[in-house]
């Protein structure tokens, strides 16, 4: 196969090399998938710096999410106990070595792609769609006629946040960095916009609300929660989702009490140790705001990224955060030039 080998710890993307490998070797229990689509994310490039929480021992492939096609599956399966995706089933998933043309993953970390959805499209969608939809219907119990604040809302989870918010019947001010990415916010479904960047951005979110009561929940991948108090309603919830701006917040905790907010955690990876029967609900929650067109497929598509080759410049748009939605780099198969 062709893949990109982590050998030893890199500054950055660019010193990132695609070369013959030898084919993975599936354990008894992986699959063996054609890679055609592999999605970004930023702990790629934490993890080619040696600055992620798993660094697995050298030498390894680079990368996560993927999607593809079976082309071999588990050897432990039998009659009694078989695969659930035969060879030839189109799959999405996440495994370590995702930026190559094969890859090995374990049945858990499989999905079908969604009927009608490119390859391109349904890499994306393992991290991001079930991050949202938990923390929006299950953790938030977000509930119809509710107002919502996503926060860097053209982000990755922010675009799948929005779109879970407005199938729930909510009412979704987005904010975020850019003109263009507040265009793409609104394109995906949000009622408003916000640039966050103007430091009045609370008493803006406030004055959109009924009677400038605030917003009943608060979706934040970034660090803004204690400033999202100031625009929060009474009884208000608000979902910590990540960091994105880079440090751990810390929070003024009579803010929390004045208004009876709820401050509430999400961590989507940890459900496969915690709580495994929420998965597949949570899988089936989205599955039917797909079938219903609801949500969609959220690609980057201002530039297009294709072939290993391109994946050091996908990863450094973006960690140049430039980007919008999922940033995904084609792996077009032999005698395959477009997906
Ligand atoms: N809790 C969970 O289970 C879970 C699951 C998945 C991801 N996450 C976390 O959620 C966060 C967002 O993930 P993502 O996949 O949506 O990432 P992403 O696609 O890179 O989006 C992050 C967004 O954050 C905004 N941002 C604000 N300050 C930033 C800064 N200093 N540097 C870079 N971006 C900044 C950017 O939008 P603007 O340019 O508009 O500000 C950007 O679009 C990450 O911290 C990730 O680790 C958590």
């Amino acid at each position: 196969m062709r893949g990109i080998q982590v050998n030893q710890y890199v500054k950055g993307p660019k010193e990132l090399q695609v070369t013959e490998l030898p084919d993975p070797v599936p354990r008894p229990d992986q699959y063996l998938i054609e890679v055609h689509a592999a999605a970004t994310n930023f702990f790629d490039i934490l993890q080619i710096q040696g600055k992620y929480q798993n660094q697995p021992p050298f030498p390894w492939v680079a990368g996560a999410e993927f999607s593809g096609v079976v082309l071999a599956v588990p050897s432990a399966s039998s009659a009694a106990n078989p695969p659930r995706f035969p060879v030839g089933s189109r799959v999405f998933g996440a495994s370590q070595g995702a930026y190559a043309t094969r890859v090995c993953v374990a049945e858990p970390e499989l999905l079908a792609v969604p009927a009608g959805w490119s390859f391109a499209d349904a890499a994306g969608l393992f991290v991001t769609a079930p991050t949202s939809y938990g923390a929006l219907a299950l953790r938030a119990r977000l509930r119809a006629g509710e107002w919502v604040l996503v926060h860097a809302a053209a982000g990755g989870v922010g675009l799948a946040a929005v779109q879970v918010a407005k199938a729930l019947g909510a009412t979704v001010i987005a904010t975020a960095g850019t003109p263009r990415k507040l265009e793409v916010a609104r394109a995906f479904g949000a009622d408003h916009v916000v640039d966050y960047g103007d430091p009045a951005w609370p008493e803006r979110v406030r004055a959109l609300t009924p009677g400038g009561r605030g917003v009943d929940v608060v979706y934040d991948p970034v660090g803004l929660v204690d400033r999202s108090t100031k625009c929060v309603a009474w009884n208000g919830r608000i979902l910590v989702v990540g960091f994105a701006a880079g440090s751990i917040e810390k929070v003024a905790m009579n803010k929390v009490l004045l208004k009876n907010i709820s401050i509430v955690g999400i961590h989507w990876g940890a459900y496969a140790r915690f709580e495994r029967e929420t998965i597949p609900v949570v899988w089936e929650g989205i599955g039917q705001l797909i079938a219903q067109g609801k949500f969609r497929g959220t690609v980057f598509t201002d530039r297009e990224f294709v072939g290993l080759e391109s994946v050091a410049d996908a990863l450094l748009a973006l960690g140049g955060r430039e980007t919008w939605g999922k940033v995904v780099v084609k792996i077009p198969q032999s005698g395959e030039s477009r997906l």
